[in-house]
Parts: C-alpha cells; structure tokens; sequence
C-alpha cells in the first residue's frame, strides 16, 4: 500500500489517534492560490483591448508559477511530488467507482481523480500560455487566437470540475479541504505529515511573482486618451545636444 497518498481511518492499527499535520508545504498553497488568482484576472481581462497588458502580465505570471510547479512536483515535499497522486487508469477508475458508490476512499494528498484533473490543468495552463504568447506576437493567424481562447474555455470548464469535486469531497469526507488549501493541515497520522513548510520558498516564489509586476508596470506604455495612440515614452537615452 502506497502510504504516501493513502490514509489509514481513525482508529488505526497501531492505535495512534490522529492530530492535526501538514500535508501541504507553502509553496503548494501560494502557487495554487496565485495560480488561481491570476487565472480569474485573465479571464476578466481578456476581452478589452485596454487590459490587454494586464491580460498579457498576468498569463505570463500563471505560466511561470505552472512552471515552478513542475518543478516542484519533482523535488518537492512528500504530498507535493507527482509520484504521490499521478495514477494509472486502474487506480483512477477504482477511485471513480468507489465515488459513484458514496464512499470513496479518503486520501490524505490528492485523490486519483483529482491527480488527472490536476495534470490536465497543468497542461492546458502551458498551452494557453504557448497559445497566448504566440497570438500576442502575431506569429499565426486568427486561428492562433481562436486556439487559445478554446484552450481558456477548456480550461475553465476543467476549474469546474475540479471546483465540484474539491466540493463533493469535502462534503463525504466532512471535511473542510478548502481550509487545508490555505492552512496546510489536515487530520492524519503524526507519520504522515510533512516535516517542513518551506515558507522561504514561497516567500522567494512572491517576490519574484511581485518584482515581475512591477517591472511590466514600470515598462507600460501611459494610458492613451480615448481615440488617440498611446503616448510616448521618455527616451532617457537621448541627449540634450
Ligand atoms: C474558489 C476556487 C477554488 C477552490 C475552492 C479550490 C480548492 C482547491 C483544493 C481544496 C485543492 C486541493 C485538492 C485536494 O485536496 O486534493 C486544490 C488543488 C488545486 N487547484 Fe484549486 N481551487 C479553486 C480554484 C482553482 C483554479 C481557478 C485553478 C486553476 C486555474 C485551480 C487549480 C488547482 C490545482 C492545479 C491544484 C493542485 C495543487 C497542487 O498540488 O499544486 N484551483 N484546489
Ligand atoms: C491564465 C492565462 C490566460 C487566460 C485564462 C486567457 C484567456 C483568454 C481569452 C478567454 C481570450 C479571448 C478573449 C475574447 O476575445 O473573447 C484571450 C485573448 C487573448 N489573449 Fe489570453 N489568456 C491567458 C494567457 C495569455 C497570455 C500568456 C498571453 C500573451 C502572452 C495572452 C494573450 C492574449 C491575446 C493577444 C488575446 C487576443 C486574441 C485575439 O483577439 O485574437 N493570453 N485570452
């Protein structure tokens, strides 16, 4: 039994009552919460030619936070790591059926489903920010942006899976798992738990995150005036003479 995803109920084994333990580092946390921050900023800049910048700066930050992500599934902590929920399709649909039944199995990282939900977010959170990059440096045609605005309806419709079943867990289980996403905690067994939070880790992810920001603000053209093209930068490389 892989011990690392799976949970041993209440009254275990061995006896050991469970405790409260960290199950999600700070990164994990921060990086879903800015990911899906960014994700809804995105999606409500997307339309106006005016938030454009904003559109562009924001998808950016949600394809640099998937990146570290990926990184982070690799050499991160315990329940973090892609080997601890990425499952074959036996153990997904063994999870599906047991769901359909009402009792699902109670797994103390993400469940099997939520694993595939979870890659597939990923992914579609790449493409979209290829699909992006690529219609807002004008290399294809329409169709480029056609693409991309597909894979962001996709995706969206994905955040709602993974949404209802973030709900539908949490409402089996009776557990509150939203709250675990902003404390890190869960209930466990004291050798489940992760031993570090890594917070200088996230504190480093927001930082970077923030000094991106600033830096496209500081870059961005001034507003234009309605009807009139954008005004000009100083250039502070001409001299005077
Ligand atoms: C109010 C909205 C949201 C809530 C309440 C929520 C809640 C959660 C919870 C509770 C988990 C942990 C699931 C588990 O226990 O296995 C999770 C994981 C995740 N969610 Fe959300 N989520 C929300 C929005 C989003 C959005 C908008 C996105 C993507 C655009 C997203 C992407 C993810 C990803 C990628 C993970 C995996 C986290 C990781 O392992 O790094 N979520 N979410
Ligand atoms: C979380 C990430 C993103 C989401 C959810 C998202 C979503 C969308 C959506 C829904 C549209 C269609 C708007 C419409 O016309 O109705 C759109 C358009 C656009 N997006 Fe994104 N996008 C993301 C990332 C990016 C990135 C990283 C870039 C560029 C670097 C980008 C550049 C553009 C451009 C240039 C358009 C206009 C396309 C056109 O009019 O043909 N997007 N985006």
């Amino acid at each position: 039994m892989n011990t690392s995803s799976t949970y041993r109920n209440k009254d275990d084994a061995d006896g050991t009552a469970d405790r409260d333990i960290l199950v999600w580092d700070a990164p994990v946390r921060l990086f879903h919460w800015l990911f899906a921050a960014c994700f809804a900023g995105a999606w409500l800049t997307a339309e106006s030619e005016h938030w454009r910048l904003v559109h562009v700066t924001l998808g950016y930050t949600a394809g640099g936070l998937v990146i570290f992500r990926l990184v982070w599934g690799l050499v991160g902590t315990k329940y973090a790591r892609f080997s601890s929920f990425v499952r074959g399709p036996a153990r997904v649909w063994r999870y599906v059926l047991g769901l359909l039944r009402g009792h699902p199995r109670r797994h103390i990282g993400h469940n099997p489903a939520g694993g595939v939900v979870i890659v597939a977010m990923l992914a579609l959170a790449c493409a979209l920010t290829i699909t992006g990059w690529a219609t807002y440096n004008d290399a294809g045609g329409t169709w480029l942006g056609e693409l991309h605005e597909s894979v962001a309806n996709l995706l969206l419709a994905l955040v709602g899976v993974h949404v209802a079943g973030v709900a539908v867990s949490s409402w089996l289980h009776r557990e509150n798992l939203i709250g675990a996403m902003v404390s890190g905690r869960k209930a466990g067994q004291p050798d489940e738990g992760v031993q570090r939070a890594w917070r200088s880790v996230a504190a480093l992810m927001l930082v970077v995150v923030l000094a991106f920001w600033w830096w496209q603000w500081h870059g961005a053209p001034a507003l234009p005036l309605s009807g009139q093209d954008p005004v000009q930068q100083p250039d502070h490389n001409a001299s005077d003479d």
